[in-house]
């Protein structure tokens, strides 16, 4: 049986680099609150030319060139993403159009932090289908254009960057064996962000938080860790395998503790763990994807281990999946 293989990574980050120091002259903050509440030190903050399918094209080129496949070989993109440029047409059509992918089709998921990894779980099923399909799968945000800068509860959180990896089907023993998604719409609030204003006259003056990213970050936090660690048991029971056996956990990057937790939950020790929230913040749907292209350029992902992946954000949206590299 044909499962979806992951045979290049790439990932692509802004050049401006914006430090705890840095928001202390912007908001009442202080890189010593910054870093012991959340472990980020620094975060990338995208300029001109850096829109989200911008950094998204960067990383999906990279991520062809290791695999050593062209554009027009893609059959089909699909772009995680809450912070496209533009509402339509999606990040996924923006970014075969810069590669020149004329052979893909494309559209985006919004699954929040989940993004990417709702995407690779749909791309294992088009593979499972069709095994020679080449799949663009991409995480890519650009959360300062939808953040609050006034609002220091959260807008020391979050930064902009893309990561993408390429799969197709194989008949060996690697691909993702097993995922597994969770939603529950009921939490929304906890972690939301409202569209531009209604252009509507009945719906014009509705109430609106604006178009930024608000949240409940306690309630958030405690889901977060028991969300991830059950999505994690279940796609280990799926497989009749313990967390001993995995090489490597690639969760979703949005703070130290969140992770310092998931490994005490999942009795793992940290250094299983890739971290690399304190250079990046939390990235949403980029996260995974960045630190996945990390891992496999650093010589962390070898042939044949087991990497798990998971995820958790606003929706809420979660799960897992394990991947034999
Ligand atoms: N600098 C200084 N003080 C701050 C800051 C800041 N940047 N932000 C908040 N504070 C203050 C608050 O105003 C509050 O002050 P008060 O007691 O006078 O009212 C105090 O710090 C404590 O605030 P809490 O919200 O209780 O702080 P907490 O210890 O919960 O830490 C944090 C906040 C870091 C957001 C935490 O709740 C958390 O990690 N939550 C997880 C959520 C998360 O990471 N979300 C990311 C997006 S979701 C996702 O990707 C899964």
């Amino acid at each position: 049986m044909s499962r979806a293989m992951i045979i290049g990574t790439g990932s692509c980050l802004p050049e401006r680099i914006l430090t705890n120091e840095d928001l202390e002259k912007m908001v009442d903050t202080s890189d010593e609150w910054i870093t012991t509440r959340t472990g980020i030190k620094t975060r990338h903050i995208a300029g001109a030319g850096e829109e989200t399918s911008k950094l998204a094209s960067v990383a999906a080129r990279r991520a062809l060139d290791m695999a050593g496949v062209t554009p027009a070989e893609v059959d089909m993109i699909v772009v995680g993403t809450i912070s496209c440029e533009k509402a339509m047409p999606s990040c996924a059509c923006l970014v075969q159009k810069e590669l020149e992918a004329v052979n893909a089709f494309a559209f985006d998921i919004n699954a929040a932090c989940s993004g990417f990894l709702y995407g690779l779980d749909l791309a294992d099923k088009y593979i499972r289908a069709t095994p020679d399909m080449k799949i663009l799968v991409i995480g890519a945000e650009n959360l300062s254009s939808r953040t609050n800068w006034q609002d220091r509860n959260t807008c020391v959180l979050f930064g902009d960057g893309a990561g993408a990896c390429l799969v197709t089907g194989s008949d060996q023993e690697r691909g993702i064996l097993a995922s597994k998604l969770y939603a529950d719409g009921r939490l929304w609030e906890l972690l939301h962000m409202d569209s531009a204003p209604s252009l509507n006259p009945d719906l014009c003056g509705q109430p609106s938080d604006g178009p930024f990213i608000k949240m409940v970050g306690k309630d958030v936090f405690r889901y977060a860790v028991r969300a991830m660690a059950d999505a994690i048991t279940a796609v280990l029971e799926k497989e009749d395998l313990a967390i001993e056996d995995i090489s490597l956990v690639v969760p979703h990057q949005a703070n130290i503790r969140i992770l310092k937790s998931l490994a005490d939950h999942l009795r793992v020790p940290l250094e299983k763990i890739y971290i690399n929230v304190h250079k990046y913040g939390n990235t949403s749907a980029a996260t995974v994807p960045i630190a996945m292209d990390e891992a496999n350029r650093e010589g962390r992902l070898q042939q044949g281990d087991l990497l798990l992946i998971c995820t958790f954000g606003g929706g809420f949206t979660w799960g897992a999946a394990l991947v034999r590299w």
